[in-house]
């Protein structure tokens, strides 16, 4: 099995162009340019050409999905140390962990495995924070490229002495805003780059100076390039902006030039009416980790609401902060906890007032947003089957024996629900970006026709 660029892929294509609901192209051909973009879709009755990869009937193409919040360096503590709240955890365990990106022999290796781990389990492009180093950070995006992950990587920047550790913080303000410029550049610069963008990336308010913060935001005024960081994840972490400016976090990273339609604010779970409102005017976007903010958040995202008052969502692991890699996990966790919120969670409190009405989202709605809402979230051509977008795309295998997909006879087109809901990695059969082979199965792959 090779690539894709310049060839045409036979078989059954799902997408979600919108929420709640699905769009199946039924044995269709997708037609992928040089360049990794889709040319032209059509129904295979209309022409096959030589040379097409022709997928088995149990198979299916789905979008590759787009994790909108990674700690790339808390990858070796993935599923440990969740027992403590948010502003304990990232002294006790956090920062030290981060701090040892500064080997670069250490990052390369756990870098290495985190971005081949993503790609078999499906996550074709993520938001990645990387560490306050310049040269680990450059490396991030040098091995993201190297892999073929489309990926956008952020130096993190946290210089407040009264927050940050004195060996893990950036030295100055100064320092940190070189060091962003800096790694901007790097990126910018990589050859042969076609997918790894530079994100400017403060960590959030309480781990930021002013004089940082302000240079940032210049920065993205003359660089147009991504933001991200944390806004109101916690109760104390929403209380912090307004003890220190009273101003939410959303209003304060506005004052400072931080929210564009090229910013994503990950968790928001404490986002006031008026916060959702400016986040929704200036276009950005929010990453929701629903696994995370069940260890940190202290409430539940009121996703739906975010959505009804047109906000733009995605979806997030947060590793480190959730104890999953998985996007396929994150769209399920997403599920489930918007039912808790509807219903609530505390069965001695009545029913008629124990939750919040018309907040459940569907799984077909959770499917949209990690594919399509992520690419929208970002400004990036991906997340859908159409012309002109990238061909970032998963093929499932819905027959795989070690896999947890069973349909009992089922056409895989007609069991999108069920094959989310019940895949795990074995059924993820190859992975592309951008027209090329990424990662695959050896146990499906070897079922695929030889082309
Ligand atoms: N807030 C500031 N840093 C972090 C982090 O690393 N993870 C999470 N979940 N929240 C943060
Ligand atoms: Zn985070």
């Amino acid at each position: 099995m090779t690539g894709l660029r310049g060839r045409a892929i036979r078989g059954h294509f799902v997408h979600a162009p919108d929420r709640g609901a699905v769009e199946v192209l039924e044995d269709a051909v997708v037609f992928v340019g040089e360049d990794g973009r889709i040319e032209r879709i059509a129904p295979a009755r209309d022409g096959v050409p030589e040379g097409t990869l022709d997928l088995p009937p149990d198979r299916l193409v789905i979008p590759g999905f787009v994790d909108l919040h990674v700690h790339a360096p808390q990858y070796p503590q993935l599923g440990l140390a969740l027992d403590e709240p948010l502003e304990v955890w990232l002294g006790k365990y956090t920062f030290p962990l981060e701090a040892r990106y500064a080997d670069l022999d250490f990052a390369r290796e756990a870098y290495g495995r985190l971005v081949k781990d993503l790609l078999a389990g499906g996550t074709t492009t993520a938001l990645y924070f990387a560490t306050v180093h310049r040269q680990a950070t450059e490396l991030l995006a040098g091995i993201c490229l190297n892999l073929g992950q489309r990926a956008l990587v952020g130096k993190v920047v946290m210089d407040l002495a009264e927050s940050c550790p004195d060996d893990y913080r950036d030295a100055s303000p100064a320092a940190a805003i070189a060091d962003s410029r800096a790694v901007i550049e790097a990126i910018r610069a990589l050859p042969d780059n076609d997918r790894v963008l530079p994100v400017i990336t403060p960590r959030f308010i309480p781990s930021c100076s002013d004089e940082a913060l302000a240079g940032l935001g210049a920065l993205v005024a003359e660089c147009a390039c991504h933001v991200q960081t944390h806004c109101s994840e916690s109760n104390w972490a929403h209380g912090y902006a307004i003890d220190r400016y009273g101003k939410t976090d959303t209003e304060a990273l506005d004052g400072f030039g931080l929210l564009t339609r090229n910013t994503v604010l990950a968790h928001s779970v404490f986002l006031t009416d008026s916060d959702m409102d400016r986040v929704r005017s200036r276009g950005a976007g929010v990453a929701h980790c629903a696994l995370s903010n069940a260890y940190f958040g202290n409430a539940v995202f009121p996703l739906r609401k975010a959505l009804e008052r047109g906000l733009n969502v995605g979806l997030g692991t947060d590793i480190s902060g959730g104890p999953s890699a998985s996007m396929l996990e994150a769209a399920r966790m997403t599920v489930a906890v918007s039912r808790m919120l509807q219903d609530g969670v505390d069965p001695d409190d009545s029913r008629e007032t124990r939750g919040r009405p018309e907040s459940r989202i569907d799984l077909l709605t959770a499917f949209h947003l990690a594919t399509a809402g992520g690419g929208i979230a970002l400004d990036l051509d991906i997340g859908l089957f159409r012309p002109g977008y990238y061909f970032d795309a998963l093929i499932i295998d819905a027959a795989a024996e070690a896999g947890t997909i069973r349909l009992f006879g089922a056409q895989p087109a007609d069991r999108i629900e069920q094959i989310l809901y019940t895949a795990i990695r074995p059924n993820i059969a190859a992975t592309y970006v951008g027209g090329d082979l990424v990662a695959h199965n050896h146990e499906s792959a070897a079922a695929l026709p030889r082309t």
